[in-house]
């Protein structure tokens, strides 16, 4: 496999990675209720992660994609939170579930979470490929979880570093030189 030189080591490659979705996908399966499932990305770390979720999926669903930022460009959180739900509205009554990539810190999902809840939608899960291993504040925990990995920054497969290696068909560690150079 040809690995790109600003990776430091390949975590997850792209066999785990198919075989871990599946999985995902048939435990939402298990739990289906016979009401309208609506997927919702978190866009645009979500986008690969989902787009391969959903073909796993053999249901009526519906997609929509939201548009969530927290990090704006770095490599830790800023705290702030921004998203527009609009997307969401008319699906009151739903089962939603929010996809996303990574749940570091929780304060992404937790504050969707809340909103959506508060727009009206039926219930709210939330699955998210990778989980980062560490102490956290939020009491929000994903339904489905695809992988515990260790606290370091990782890119590849929708996950981004300043809006790079998301085409990455594997989840690496990025080098630390690469953005203790530009930070
Ligand atoms: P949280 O709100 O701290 O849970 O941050 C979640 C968001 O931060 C994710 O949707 C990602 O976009 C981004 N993020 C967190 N950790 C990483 C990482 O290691 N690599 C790339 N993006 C990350
Ligand atoms: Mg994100």
């Amino acid at each position: 496999m040809l690995v790109h030189q600003d990776i430091e080591r390949v975590l997850l490659d792209e066999e785990v990675i198919k075989h871990r979705v599946e999985e995902l996908a048939a435990e939402m399966l298990a739990k289906e209720d016979g009401r309208p499932l609506v997927l919702g990305i978190l866009m645009k770390g979500g986008l690969v992660f989902a787009t391969d979720l959903f073909r796993c999926l053999p249901v009526r669903l519906e997609i929509e994609c939201l548009n969530v930022s927290s990090y704006h460009g770095g490599t830790e959180s800023s705290g702030e939170v921004r998203f527009d739900l609009e997307p969401l509205e008319g699906h009151e009554g739903k089962r939603l579930i929010l996809v996303d990539d990574i749940f570091d810190t929780g304060l992404t999902m937790e504050t969707l979470k809340r909103a959506c809840l508060e727009l009206g939608v039926g219930t709210v899960e939330s699955c998210v490929l990778l989980k980062k291993k560490k102490e956290r504040e939020v009491a929000v925990n994903p339904e489905y979880v695809g992988f515990t990995i260790a606290d370091e920054f990782v890119v590849g497969y929708g996950l981004d570093y300043a809006e790079k290696y998301r085409n990455l068909p594997y989840i690496g560690v990025l080098k630390s030189e690469v953005y203790t150079c530009c930070e």
